[in-house]
């Protein structure tokens, strides 16, 4: 069977998974978050005290991942566990984004991702689908926002809560983890050359939905 895969990379905070999520109920594919990948690893670092790129690579064939799809929903699987509510928090966002740096943790997650699109109709979001992972993908899309606009957004998300972060500490993690995902060695997060770019800093959510939406209607049709 021939399948469907959509590419959404972009910055930490742009909204790329939630986004990606209401555009697959839309159409009836499968959302994979290759993000929540990464922070699995992370979180395995983190439990194990191996985040340093040499101890990760040595223990990277044990760490089993596998997602499932319950009712269209993601989960993470760490070696069995599901742990896909252990993964959000900043220390596992940081520890993903070193071990996301490693080479041999990219290649164990390369190999199932492209399997996951083989075989299904996919939104994939993350830094490098468009570039590395699928780059014959049907569309290609990086949404984007300023990162003051992102860190608004997260602080107006937390700010009911007691350990909400100030604004500005909001803003200079996002700005590390832009600066860490751009400049790594291997598969930095960059626009494919064939890449449609959405800015979403002066857009509502449901108007982004509709708009990528739209995009992929036109493209398939
Ligand atoms: O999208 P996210 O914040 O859940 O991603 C967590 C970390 O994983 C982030 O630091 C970037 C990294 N990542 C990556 O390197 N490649 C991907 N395809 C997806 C995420």
């Amino acid at each position: 069977m021939k399948t469907v895969n959509i590419a959404i990379d972009g910055p930490s905070g742009a909204g790329k998974s939630s986004i990606s999520k209401a555009i697959a109920k839309e159409l009836g594919f499968i959302h994979v978050d290759t993000g929540a990948m990464y922070r699995a690893i992370g979180l395995y670092a983190l439990r194990n005290h191996c985040a340093e790129p040499d101890l990760i690579a040595e223990q990277i064939e044990k760490i089993d991942i596998e997602l499932k799809f319950i009712g269209g929903v993601q989960r993470v699987l760490l070696c069995g566990e599901d742990v896909s509510d252990y993964i959000r928090s900043p220390e596992v966002s940081m520890a993903a984004s070193k071990v996301s740096a490693v080479p041999a943790v990219r290649k164990h997650l390369l190999d199932l991702q492209k399997k996951i699109a083989s075989e299904n109709h996919i939104i994939m979001d993350g830094r490098d689908i468009g570039t590395v992972v699928l780059p014959h993908a049907d569309l290609k899309i990086f949404l984007t926002a300023s990162a003051e606009e992102r860190a608004s957004r997260r602080y107006l998300e937390l700010r009911e809560k007691p350990d909400c972060p100030p604004y500005e500490e909001i803003l200079k993690d996002i700005q590390q983890r832009d600066y860490n995902d751009m400049h790594r060695a291997i598969a930095p997060l960059c626009q494919a050359d064939d890449a449609v770019l959405v800015d979403s800093s002066e857009m509502g959510f449901h108007e982004v939905v509709e708009h990528i939406t739209a995009l992929i209607k036109e493209k398939l049709d």
